[in-house]
């Protein structure tokens, strides 16, 4: 993979996707300091500079030996980024569960999260753009209470670029296994195994319903959807949701 690092760029998602066209697949931007980090549903993604990592990876599908990846497979992207992130800090022993359908926890507290923004080829996705805020250095939340970073887990401080490089090994190892049936099975078995809240008693919130209720995360179906047994239902138990349908109560 190319590595290339920038001193300060608003978001390192926003240039690959302003010159997606000049990056080639593979290629990795990674800032030391963002002045306008994106987060999921529009947030933004605080992180101290120089302290923690900041990339985003771009992947061309259907080109240099990249096999296609069909747009309605585009979750096999957030099991394979989870799922690999995960590899990544159990090799500093660091046990995390995914907080579907992309958040990484230890414990409580977020470690990392990811936004991943693709474009279209027809039926199947031309570029993805996986950006990553992964908590390395950075001791202090002050504007998140509830966040944690691999320093405070791991109890040492941990070089940015050897940490990149150790992640990007693992990614580009597991990558393959997105394209291949049998692989999928097992990358998802991976994925699934360490969701946040799987097979215990948690509370929910249900926001097409506007109630929040005591559920057990079943698991993830083939679609994509997330499937809770409703522990207070008094019709059909299970519950099925897609994203921002529903979100734990911590
Ligand atoms: C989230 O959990 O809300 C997703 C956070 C994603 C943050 C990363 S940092 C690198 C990349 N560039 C961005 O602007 N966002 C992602």
């Amino acid at each position: 993979m190319n590595v290339i690092w920038y001193d300060t760029l608003d978001s390192t998602n926003s240039e690959a996707l302003r010159h997606l066209q000049d990056f080639p697949g593979g290629t990795v931007l990674v800032a030391r300091e963002q002045t306008a980090g994106r987060g999921q549903r529009g947030n933004t993604w605080f992180s101290e500079p120089g302290k923690n990592l900041t990339f985003s990876i771009v992947l061309k599908f259907g080109q240099d030996g990249v096999p296609d990846l069909a747009a309605k497979d585009v979750m096999w992207l957030t099991y394979l980024t989870s799922y690999t992130l995960a590899l990544f800090l159990r090799s500093f022993g660091v046990g995390c569960d995914i907080k579907w359908p992309n958040d990484i926890y230890v414990q409580k507290h977020k470690i990392c999260g990811m936004l991943i923004e693709n474009t279209l080829k027809g039926e199947n996705l031309d570029a993805a753009v996986i950006g990553i805020g992964l908590n390395i250095n950075q001791r202090e939340f002050p504007q998140l209470a509830m966040a944690t970073s691999l320093v405070r887990c791991y109890g040492k401080e941990t070089d940015l670029e050897t940490c990149l490089q150790k992640f990007l090994r693992i990614f580009e190892e597991e990558f393959p296994l997105i394209f291949d049936e049998r692989e999928r099975a097992a990358l998802f078995r991976g994925y699934s195994h360490q969701l946040y809240g799987k097979d215990r008693n948690c509370r929910y919130y249900d926001c097409l319903r506007d109630k929040e209720y005591w559920g057990i995360l079943q698991g993830v179906e083939p679609d994509g959807r997330l499937c809770i047994w409703d522990l207070e239902s008094e019709g059909k138990p299970m519950r099925y949701y897609w994203f921002k349908e529903v979100s734990f109560v911590l």
